[in-house]
């Protein structure tokens, strides 16, 4: 067999027009997935996930505890089967455990390896070691964690072991999950109780999947409260599909005139459904059907047609609640009537890229009139020449451009895309078979 070599880098180029039919599954929602191996990993007994993304990310959350001497098999079609070693069962990794491009790996993994015996290392890629860690370091530390930081508060990690933890009340400074999920894994491992109070409401994954793995849990207004020591109780996991990754179709099918798509099993968790909040109140025509739930999930089939958009100004309250999928709303933004404006989202400086100055000058290069703000940006709806937009390697961004050329009048070529497979394996793939018009162009460097 010839030896399978993949590109150093590799473009999309999307033809310009058509519309978005059929009915499309989506890859499991990653928060979740990664939450799942890690809560698996420390349970007592065997937990069996069905859905899990295998996305870069989650595949390195998967790496790093089977270097930590977890059991896993797996993960094959969305399904693995981790053999939790309990609390105190993981072995020193023996080397730098590396996260890759995942911000949510790094942080939740800081939680649990600050109470670990031994020393670990926790290291990532270009776009990850540019990220801010001291909003997780900082409250580890006031645990009695003892984590250094590289410059300026960015990775690597440099976390020593055997520490003896103690409980905090904790207020975070920015709503972040991450920072919410880190002290409260951290906290399992604490003398005394562990409270984190939110400034806003952000994705509460970790509190129900603590509750499914039989951790007490409480929960009051904006304060998340947990004991310390106890036990995890490994139970079998079914991961709904990505809302994040569902939402590139949910505005490509409102934006491409003639669309009706659907969308199956989706995760609707009243914590991100920021995005079907924003998009309806656009105009957006998104129904939700067969509701049900799934692992301690809500979910329901999405069912979008075209609509006209108009443009907004999206509810500061809603940020946190749609927070990755801001991106693709400026692509809604850019096609829809008026002017649409969108404030408060600051954070989006500090994820895979600086999402907003990405976006701005995206948008600009497609002939969409967009002005980047320190905390957003102003789109006014128009119509897209098409034209070349650098991805500047985070997925969210090329993937939202994608389905802007739905509604170019030329093609657009993204550059630097290859890091679509962190969330979406199989993106391109799934979007053909909708109707868009997507090649995939691998390049040398
Ligand atoms: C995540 C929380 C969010 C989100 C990220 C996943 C999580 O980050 O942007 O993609 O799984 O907890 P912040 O906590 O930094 O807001």
């Amino acid at each position: 067999m010839p030896a399978v070599t993949s590109p150093a880098r590799i473009d999309y180029r999307v033809a310009p027009g058509g519309r978005l039919s059929g009915e499309i599954g989506i890859p499991g929602d990653k928060s979740i997935s990664h939450r799942a191996v890690m809560f698996a990993a420390l349970a007592q007994g065997t937990t069996h996930v069905e859905g899990l993304l295998e996305g870069e990310d989650v595949l390195c959350t998967l790496a790093a505890f089977r270097r930590m001497g977890v059991p896993v098999e797996g993960p094959r079609a969305g399904r693995a089967k981790i053999t939790g070693v309990g609390m105190n069962g993981l072995s020193a990794p023996g080397a730098s455990l590396d996260m890759g491009n995942s911000g949510t790996a790094m942080r939740l993994m800081a939680g649990i390896l600050a109470a670990q015996p031994f020393d670990s290392v926790l290291v990532g890629d270009a776009s990850l070691t540019r990220r801010p860690m001291k909003r997780v370091a900082d409250p580890l530390r006031l645990m009695g964690a003892m984590i250094e930081t590289g410059e300026e508060g960015r990775p690597p990690l440099h976390i020593r072991g055997g520490r003896k933890l103690k409980g905090i009340d904790y207020r975070l400074p920015v709503p972040s999950a991450q920072v919410k999920s880190a002290v409260l894994l951290a906290g399992m491992y604490a003398d005394g109780g562990t409270s984190v109070t939110e400034p806003a409401p952000t994705r509460d994954h970790t509190e129900r999947m603590l509750r499914a793995f039989g951790y007490p849990v409480e929960i009051s207004g904006a304060t998340v409260r947990i004991p310390g020591g106890g036990q995890l109780r490994a139970t079998d996991l079914q991961v709904p599909a990505d809302i994040s990754s569902a939402a590139f179709f949910l505005v490509g099918a409102s934006i491409a005139p003639g669309s009706e798509l659907t969308l199956r099993g989706v995760g609707i968790n009243p914590t991100r459904i920021g995005v079907l909040n924003i998009l309806r109140q656009m105009g957006a025509n998104v129904e939700q059907v067969n509701a049900r739930m799934a692992g301690g999930e809500p979910v329901a089939d999405l069912r979008v047609r075209a609509a006209r958009l108009r443009g907004i100004h999206i509810p500061d309250a809603q940020v946190p609640l749609a927070i990755d999928e801001l991106p693709v709303i400026l692509i809604a933004a850019a096609f829809a009537e008026g002017e649409t404006v969108l404030t408060g989202a600051e954070e989006l400086r500090v994820k895979e890229s600086d999402r907003i100055a990405a976006m701005a000058a995206g948008l600009a290069a497609i002939g969409i009139d967009a002005r980047e703000t320190p905390d957003g940006m102003i789109v006014r709806g128009g119509s897209a020449k098409g034209g070349i937009v650098d991805s500047r390697g985070d997925h969210r961004i090329a993937m939202a451009f994608a389905v802007a050329a739905l509604r170019a009048d030329r093609p657009i070529t993204i550059l630097d895309c290859k890091n679509v497979d962190t969330s979406f394996p199989g993106f391109a793939g799934v979007a053909r078979t909708t109707g868009l018009g997507i090649e995939v162009v691998p390049t040398a460097a």
